[in-house]
């Protein structure tokens, strides 16, 4: 390659793009070249007239101009997926959570120990949710070596960058004897191997965008001490971290009881509250562990439709990201019943305006609810992007220079449900709260991911 060639960018993509890179601003890129090199990094976001964009279009090895109706927004960062729940669903949310597991959840997940039927789900599950725009997913999978690595395998094929982690649980009572680590030993020798392996593998691919993850499944099923091995196992591997913390009454209650501090506070005495760990639902956290994540820089998967079966409460939103936490989204497969994150969005706007308002309309309005708990969908927009991003201490989630091109197009003109530009009417934060809103995975025409089209 001549050095000429070195420096050409690999991609320009030409036209009106949203993003939001703070909780409370949208910003519209009106008529823009953003500029994007071979490593997939941004290097330029230039108005399309310029100088600077002409010559990044001239040079270019790939143009893509959107048609009039076509926006290009930030890939999707979900915080939170239980790869192995992907058969159920929609299905089975009519128990509570200590239920759930035991009489849907972990008789599904244990069906993993057969290398055929991770295969045939996981080889469907992963171009599933790059169709709905997520760019990035953070994925449990079973207590399985094999199937885990399979599931790494899918995230290499579809070229989604991803956080896999085994399921480390070997609690005697908080799992069943038929799907757990047999001991805590155990569970912490075949969570190292499958770090390795998970390693292994995308080196063997030469990716950097599926990495290992350290993965508790959460206090009541793991015993203290695979919960200290499992700490201890993220500090000498360097690897993220990721568990359920404060999510329900009952779990928040039986780490109270067990522990006798809050879950936060337990998990941070394994070792376990780390720089971008990844704390799922969080609905019952206090102040003082809020503040405990944010002073660690550990962040918040919420999961706003799961949460509305089985979390009690209404994650609070405002209330964290105040006190400096990060916080994205999370589906929550299949604890969530959807698979993408823009319906995600539109659920945390609901849900934070039913946490400000109240719901008990014999309550006094005054004090039926939370007042200051609401967002918009900017802000949801934001903690599915750029939150998510933060939390991981990913460069995605924002058109910037040094960001990661990660990205979707919605075809707004070719939208078939409801989803509409109406002349005179729909200016673009309109449109943006349109797309958020209304765009399903039919409308997402084309993603992106370190710069690469993978759909
Ligand atoms: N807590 C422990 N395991 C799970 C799970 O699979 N889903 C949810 N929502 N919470 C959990
Ligand atoms: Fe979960």
């Amino acid at each position: 390659m001549s050095l000429e060639g070195a420096d050409r960018p690999a991609l320009v993509v030409v036209g009106t793009g949203h993003h939001a890179p703070t909780p409370d601003a949208l910003e519209v890129l009106d008529d823009v070249a953003i500029v994007v090199d071979h490593d997939g990094t941004i290097t330029g976001v230039h108005p399309r007239t310029s100088d600077d964009a002409r010559t990044a279009i001239e040079r270019a090895a790939e143009v893509v101009r959107l048609a009039p109706g076509q926006r290009v927004l930030p890939g999707l960062v979900d915080l939170h997926v239980h790869a192995p729940q992907w058969p159920q669903l929609g299905t089975g949310l009519d128990l509570p959570l200590e239920r759930w597991l035991f009489e849907y959840t972990f008789p599904l997940e244990a069906r993993y120990a057969d290398v055929a039927f991770a295969e045939s789900v996981y080889s469907h599950l992963v171009p599933t949710l790059v169709s709905h725009g997520t760019t990035t997913s953070v994925y449990y999978s079973s207590v399985h070596e094999r199937a885990t690595e399979l599931l790494a395998e899918q995230c290499l094929l579809a070229g989604q960058r991803a956080f896999v982690g085994r399921v480390a649980m070997d609690h005697p009572e908080g799992t069943p004897d038929w799907y757990r680590d047999a001991t805590a030993t155990d569970g912490v020798d075949a969570s190292a191997r499958s770090i390795e392996a998970v390693r292994r593998l995308a080196a063997s691919e030469g990716s950097t965008l599926v990495q290992p993850i350290v993965t508790p499944r959460f206090i009541p099923a793991c015993t203290d001490d695979l919960l200290r091995g499992l700490g201890e196992l993220a500090v000498a591997t360097g690897v993220r971290v990721q568990t359920h913390c404060s999510e329900s009454d009952w779990e928040h209650g039986y780490v109270l009881d067990r522990c006798g501090v809050s879950d936060t506070e337990a998990l941070a005495g394994f070792g376990l509250v780390r720089p971008h760990a990844v704390l799922a639902h969080g609905d019952h956290l206090g102040d003082d562990d809020l503040d405990t994540i944010a002073s660690i820089g550990a962040g918040v998967a919420h999961c706003p439709l799961s949460n509305a079966y089985f979390a009690n409460a209404v994650f609070p939103v405002r209330r964290a990201l105040a006190r400096g936490v990060h916080v994205g989204l999370g589906t929550d497969i299949a604890g969530g019943a959807h698979p993408g994150l823009l319906s995600q969005c539109a659920m945390a706007v609901t849900a934070s305006r039913m946490l400000d308002d109240g719901v008990d309309a014999r309550e006094d309005a005054a004090s039926r609810g939370v007042a200051g708990s609401r967002i918009d969908t900017v802000t949801a927009f934001h903690l599915a992007t750029a939150g998510g991003g933060d939390a991981l201490g990913l460069p995605v989630g924002r058109f910037e220079v040094g960001q990661q091109f990660d990205a979707i197009v919605v075809d707004v003109d070719a939208a078939r449900d409801g989803l509409r530009r109406w002349d005179g009417i729909d200016d673009e934060p309109r449109l943006f709260e349109k797309i958020v809103r209304l765009a399903s995975a039919a409308d997402i025409v084309t993603v992106w991911v370190a710069g690469r089209r993978v759909r």
